[in-house]
């Protein structure tokens, strides 16, 4: 007993000595932190507030993390909220999505789609399967397309590896495309055997020479693979309008510095434009020379903001021929995603999908384009209604990425500018990497697709139309400043029915 208590005394006397210490050396890194603050000039709360002014910062970056889980609401968060997280999730790991009670939506906000069921919904023997849609029929190797949600851009480099052979076999599994982004074609997006569609960035990553123009041979080679079906030239995108694309020395890996054609661990910047275009006129000669060296449907990516040059485009593509139109135009939202991009064009530039979708799509009307050029319409349409929304638009086609990031297991955590994505989906750090498993998130990216288009298609004969390309825009009705609803068609008079794809 007696070897226990003394074995007890010298324990706690450790334990006590270490303590002491302990308060000492946080006494004495307290009187450093103090005197540094109070000398230092450059954060007045630090020199008002010595010592627990440094916490300001770390609870502020801790909150980032903190406030989703326990303070914001269900439909408070940007730029996603966790209702749409959550449905996202439960629907890519297959369980079931239901919710129970009643909805958390509110339905008061302007904007808000309410779409309207019709007395006598449609029966699922009278539904119809979606029908494809046939792009670039004047090109050498037309595409026919029918998955109502695609895969957006998102480049190698943007995103790693097991997130690129995810995506690929997933797209595979479902039957949708895959947009490599402006990163160029690696192996990986070839992997799983999906469709691709090819972008051309304004650096021309993967396809460029030496001093950034376009090189025809290397777009020969990617033309050749059978599974790349479309080229897209990304003029601009939502999150920054008038930027090229931006990837931090140290996401740029040898790997992707092949991929790309560009130096290794050197921060990669875009030019703002495709140097050899600079009007409309020369957009339509760079489609042209895109879609004969490639045989495939091309078109091209935008954010709107100014469209009257739309209005000229169609006007020259009437002039010259309706084969010179491109093959498709992909609109995308102000409020789209991206792996970094400056606040001031992420916040404010460039319309959102809501206003310039259905602007779009009647500019190309009233020159009677509709049917010649093929709408994709992207930027936050994650779930069914949103998708529907689109399709009572008037769009061919719904991309996303970052739906598909969620479907990987993206949290959210907002760190897909540096190299320490938690998910391991923006990150090449193979530790991080290690969290995703290319095999069990290629049947995540499967599920996410199979439960928008049965959302989709319940919104669909709920309103009574066959299928989600059969809605038009009297089937929804937008909430106004006023509080009540107006339709659609109103908003945006529909200029005649529209041309059902065959
Ligand atoms: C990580 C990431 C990388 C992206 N990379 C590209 C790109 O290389 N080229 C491009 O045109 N758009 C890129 N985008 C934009 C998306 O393709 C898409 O247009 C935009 O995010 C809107 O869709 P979403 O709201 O479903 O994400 C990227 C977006 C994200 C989140």
């Amino acid at each position: 007993m007696n070897w226990f208590s003394n074995f007890a005394m010298q324990g706690l006397t450790f334990l006590s000595t270490l303590m002491l210490f302990a308060i000492g050396v946080g006494i004495i890194i307290a009187i450093v932190f103090y005197v540094i603050d109070v000398s230092q000039t450059a954060d007045a709360i630090r020199r008002n507030y010595p010592v627990i002014g440094r916490f300001r910062s770390l609870f502020s970056e801790l909150g980032e993390f903190f406030r989703q889980y326990f303070f914001a609401m269900d439909r408070e968060e940007m730029p996603f909220n966790r209702a749409e997280r959550d449905w996202i999730s439960k629907s890519s790991s297959g369980s079931d999505n239901t919710i129970a009670f009643g909805s958390t939506r509110s339905l008061t906000p302007v904007g808000t789609p309410i779409f309207v069921n019709c007395p006598y919904p449609m029966l699922d023997e009278d539904a119809e399967e979606t029908p494809s849609v046939l792009i670039g029929e004047y090109s050498k190797h037309p595409y026919k397309a029918q998955s109502l949600i695609n895969i957006s851009a998102m480049s190698f480099g943007a995103i790693s590896k097991p997130a690129i052979l995810a995506l690929s076999r997933g797209a595979k599994l479902a039957g949708c495309w895959y947009n490599t982004g402006e990163g160029g074609l690696s192996e990986y997006h070839l992997d799983g055997g999906c469709d691709i569609v090819f972008q051309i960035g304004t650096a021309k990553y993967g396809v460029r020479k030496d001093d950034g123009s376009l090189d025809d041979d290397k777009l020969r080679e990617i033309a050749a693979h059978d599974q790349v079906k479309m080229f897209e030239i990304k003029m601009s995108q939502g999150a920054k309008p008038g930027k090229g694309g931006i990837l931090p020395g140290a996401k740029v890996t040898e790997e992707i510095a092949k991929t790309r054609g560009i130096p290794v661990w050197q921060d990669s910047i875009s030019p703002n434009r495709h140097i050899e275009v600079d009007n409309n006129n020369q957009l339509l000669d760079f489609i042209g020379h895109v879609r004969d060296v490639t045989g495939k449907p091309t078109g091209f990516k935008c954010v709107l903001g100014a469209y009257s040059w739309l209005e000229r485009l169609c006007e020259e593509i009437i002039r010259r021929g309706i084969e010179s139109a491109p093959d498709f135009i992909t609109v995308d939202s102000g409020d789209g995603g991206t792996g970094a991009a400056p606040m001031p064009l992420m916040d404010n530039v460039g319309l959102p999908i809501r206003e310039s979708l259905p602007m779009v799509i009647d500019i190309l009307k009233a020159h009677g384009l509709r049917d010649r050029i093929k709408v994709i319409a992207s930027g936050k349409l994650v779930t069914p209604a949103e998708v529907a929304w689109a399709y009572c638009a008037g769009t061919d086609f719904v991309a996303s990425a970052r739906g598909f990031m969620f479907s990987l297991g993206c949290i959210q955590a907002l760190k897909c500018n540096k190299n320490t994505c938690p998910t391991g989906i923006t990150t090449h750090d193979p530790k991080l990497q290690r969290g995703l498993d290319p095999e069990e998130k290629s049947v995540r990216v499967k599920n996410f697709i199979s439960k928008i288009r049965y959302g989709s298609n319940l919104i669909a004969h709920s309103c009574g139309a066959k299928h989600p390309r059969a809605l038009m825009r009297y089937h929804v009705r937008i909430v106004q400043a006023n509080g009540k609803s107006v339709s659609m068609d109103e908003l945006y008079p529909d200029k005649g029915p529209r041309d059902l794809p065959v």
